[in-house]
């Protein structure tokens, strides 16, 4: 349905006081996006004419949060209200447009069903004004529908001005409308700051609208939650939790296994192959792609990685950045960031850090090591405790290891230093120049082996230990003599 007739207009100029933060509300994020980038996509499958957000608190960040997506900012500045915001809106909005469909900015869980069942229902009634309500368990904050005995909506009563009688109603307001604007506009400039925060409010214009005769409707959503607006931290955990089990269902519906799931979160932009398994307390974070068939195990963290298929990532494991191919095993307790990358089968084991570096097929760091910008060919291992010392203080110096190179355990490389293929590094070797290929580099004190020594010392220790007691013993027998 591409709607040429049809613009969407977002409210996204308030603070949001009840949040108590210094950024504006609709830039606290949920389900791993903004809440308005949330809105602005639940908008985009509708194809209307144009989106447009209005625009105020913080006006330039919330400007760069939505315009990637091809979203008109308009600025509101002061805040008067959310019919004021609608009255800066028109501004922008082009005069062919027949149809608005209005939402606020901080209402994330909107979906575009739900919107196009709004758009349906607004042209099928020929209503100047259709709000979308929802039924809730506590509908305390939010402005009450009251309608006539014909179904229809006689007025919006906002939650400070209700009477004890519509205190019962439970059909609230979503802030979620589709006007008829050559109905809305007129009624739109009669709109007065007839509240305690001498604001201009949206829901005033339904009542004004009635009172020309015209027609208002009203349509229930069909999950309730989808309207939940944000307007405490409280709020926003709710609907933070809501998006973390969508993603989750809709990961376990493609075939992906998840252990207590409501432990695990995962990002919107998230890929995860069927039959790959995710443990309890895992984080899946940014663009992070994870092929089929692999093992995420509890409490690893991976951002904008990408795994090819039957990874193993153990226990504890931190993956940032990195490109893990098919059969490469991280952890447990690995961390592997900023452009690191195994090929197939490559193994990085306990406490191994590894930056900017590539490490061929098959090659293994089983334990304790740091490999920052290097690059170690297939089939080499490399030994416990083996630092690539690449920062000199100004730069970043490179390390290059050739295929099948065993580097003994302990050993510095201080870059930049090459290791040709096939070489072997003896343990605790501090290498900084070149080793050639096949050669032994050893770069260590030479070892002194004196025949005899500890047994002579221990000989030496006991006879000083036996004479400091005999000592000892008579002192204390003349102390005591003399007390008597
Ligand atoms: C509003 C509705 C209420 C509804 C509720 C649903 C009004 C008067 N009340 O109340 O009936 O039940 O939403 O969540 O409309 N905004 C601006 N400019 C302004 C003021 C607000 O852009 O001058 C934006 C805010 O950033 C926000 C949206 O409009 O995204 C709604 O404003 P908010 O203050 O949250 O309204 P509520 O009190 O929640
Ligand atoms: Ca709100």
């Amino acid at each position: 349905m591409a709607n040429s007739d049809t613009t969407i207009v977002i409210l996204a100029a308030g603070k949001g006081t009840r949040l108590k933060s210094s950024l504006a509300k609709v830039l606290h994020r949920a389900g791993g996006r903004s809440l308005v980038e949330h809105v602005v996509r639940a908008c985009l499958p509708l194809k209307p004419r144009g989106i447009i957000a209005v625009v105020g608190h913080q006006a330039e960040d919330v400007t760069a949060a939505v315009a990637p997506l091809d979203v008109k900012a308009v600025l509101q500045q002061p805040q008067r209200g959310t019919g004021h915001a609608m009255q800066v809106a028109r501004r922008a909005i082009p005069s062919r447009t027949k149809i608005a469909i209005l939402l606020p900015g901080d209402a994330p869980l909107i979906r575009a069903e739900t919107l196009r069942a709004l758009a349906e229902a607004h042209g099928k009634s020929g209503a100047a004004a259709t709000i979308l309500s929802a039924e809730i368990a506590n509908p305390a904050g939010y402005g009450r529908i009251v309608r006539r005995d014909d179904g229809s909506v006689a007025a919006i009563v906002e939650d400070s001005a209700l009477t004890e009688e519509q205190r019962a109603i439970r059909e609230i307001n979503s802030s979620i409308y589709c006007f008829s604007l050559d109905k809305l506009w007129p009624c739109l400039a009669t709109l007065k700051p007839k509240n305690i925060h001498k604001e201009l409010y949206l829901t005033d214009a339904i009542a004004a609208l009635r009172e020309k005769g015209d027609n208002v409707q009203a349509v229930l959503a069909a999950d309730p939650e989808e309207v939940l607006g944000c307007n405490t931290r409280a709020d926003l955990a709710a609907v933070d939790s809501v998006f973390r089990r969508r993603k989750r269902a809709a990961l376990m519906d493609a075939g992906v296994t998840i252990e207590l799931p409501e432990t695990v979160i995962v990002d919107p932009d998230v890929s995860v192959g069927a039959d790959t398994r995710i443990e309890p307390g895992v984080h899946l974070l940014g663009k992070t792609r994870i092929g089929m068939g692999c093992t995420i195990r509890t409490g690893s963290i991976l951002s904008d990685a990408v795994l090819e298929d039957q990874v193993l990532v153990k226990p504890y494991s931190i993956v940032t950045a990195t490109h893990l191919s098919v059969g490469a095993q991280v952890g447990p307790f690995a961390h592997l960031r900023d452009g690191a990358r195994l090929q197939e089968n490559a193994r990085v084991g306990n406490f191994v850090e590894v930056k900017k570096s590539t490490l061929g097929k098959g090659v293994k760091a089983m334990h304790l090591t740091y490999l920052g910008d290097a690059s170690i060919g297939e089939g080499t291992n490399i030994g416990a405790g083996t630092i690539t010392c690449n920062y000199d203080g100004v730069n970043k110096n490179p390390t290059k290891i050739g295929k099948r190179v065993f580097v003994g355990s302990d050993t510095a490389l201080v870059a930049p230093v090459r290791v040709g293929d096939g070489a072997y590094i003896g343990a605790g070797s501090v290498i900084t120049k070149n080793v050639p290929p096949d050669a032994l580099g050893l770069a260590r004190g030479q070892q002194v082996n004196k025949l005899g020594w500890a047994k002579t010392r221990r000989k030496e220790q006991n006879s000083a230990a036996k004479a400091s007691t005999s000592r000892s013993r008579k002192k204390s027998r003349s102390q005591s003599s003399r007390k008597k």
